[in-house]
């Protein structure tokens, strides 16, 4: 049984966690920085990666002491080291190294979209690979086939905005807070779908990829015009990208015979997302999982748990090992 400390800063929750390669969780602690972006409707990198400087140094001596630990016993180090805002990236990744040095410990350079994509299998046991993912987050939308650990194909990613990003800008556009996701699924439930005519982008084409910037700005008109409610309008954008993810999906799953469908990242957590997903998923004769709201948002167990998967197949990183702002699967 391997110990792995795991840290994340690529965005604007900064985390740590202690992870066995059995599957205990045994503390985690994240701070996310919500209030600080809210005024600009989106992450200020600069604030953000300030922030993880001041924060995440407390956040490991927190959960090295809730789970009685002391770094002498872990057995290795996972520190996100890319994709995402570049100066926030450098402070996990730099913690990380940090630590290795001092204690001589191995690191192990995690891609967050690994820790995406592995996170299921941190609470399921019972998840095998292969298995098609749905990874849908603020900065990302794909699809892929998870063959194993370091073993990724990629049927279809975004042309333009991510899932996320356009419930962020949609949000922004009907005054919402940030993140928008949660914000537009709460109003979305006292909102007629269809009560705003909006449009599927690449619905019925037959490559597997995303597109939603037409989405936002049919939302920006429909918003302009001044004639519909916002619920309806929160409720009919939720419904359309929901739309769009199913198809998109299903043209997926058409060129896939993994037998489960997952689906992993912040807007996994939307629930009409989830049971639209269910339901494709068993209409297609596919077993479905999603793990739960707090693990598909970004938090430090994912790395954690990506880093022991990691370590138990021998990959490990040096100390040169490369922050990146861009580092596709
Ligand atoms: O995975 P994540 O925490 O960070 C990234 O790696 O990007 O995803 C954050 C994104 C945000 O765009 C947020 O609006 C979206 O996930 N999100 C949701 C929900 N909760 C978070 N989108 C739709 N419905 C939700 N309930
Ligand atoms: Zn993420």
């Amino acid at each position: 049984m391997a110990l792995i400390l795991g840290l994340e800063s690529s965005c604007d929750d900064s985390a740590a966690a202690l992870v066995t390669s059995d599957r205990q969780i045994l503390a985690q602690a994240i701070v996310g920085q919500n209030e600080a972006h809210r005024p600009f409707g989106g992450v200020v990198p600069e604030i953000a990666a300030r922030a993880h400087v001041e924060i995440l140094p407390g956040l490991i001596r927190q959960v090295l002491a809730e789970a009685d630990v002391s770094i002498s016993e872990v057995d290795a180090i996972a520190a996100t080291a890319g994709p995402g805002l570049i100066g926030g990236v450098m402070v996990a990744l730099l913690a990380g190294k940090g630590l290795s040095l001092s204690s001589g410990k191995p690191l192990v350079a995690v891609n967050h979209l690994e820790g995406h994509a592995l996170s299921p299998r941190l609470v399921d046991p019972d998840l095998q690979f292969p298995y098609l993912l749905l990874l849908a987050s603020g900065g990302h939308c794909q699809l892929l086939e998870v063959r194993g650990v370091g073993d990724y194909s990629r049927l279809a990613t975004t042309i333009d905005d991510a899932a996320g990003e356009a419930f962020d800008k949609a949000a922004k556009l009907l005054g919402l807070p940030y993140p928008g996701g949660p914000a537009i699924e709460e109003l979305a439930k006292d909102g007629d779908p269809q009560a705003v005519p909006l449009p599927r982008p690449l619905v019925g084409s037959g490559e597997p990829h995303f597109s939603f910037a037409g989405l936002k700005s049919a939302v920006q008109r429909a918003v302009a015009a001044g004639t519909y409610k916002p619920a309806d309008i929160a409720a009919s954008f939720q419904q359309a990208v929901v739309d769009c993810m199913v198809d998109r999906t299903s043209v997926a799953l058409e060129k896939s015979d993994a037998p489960t469908l997952v689906v992993a990242g912040g807007v996994a957590a939307n629930r009409a997302l989830r049971s639209a997903l269910a339901e494709l998923a068993s209409a297609n004769g596919r077993r479905f999982r999603v793990p739960p709201a707090w693990l598909c948002t970004d938090n430090a167990a994912m790395i954690a748990w990506a880093g022991a998967e990691r370590f138990a197949a021998g990959k490990c990183d040096g100390l040169d090992a490369p922050a990146r702002a861009r580092w596709p699967l």
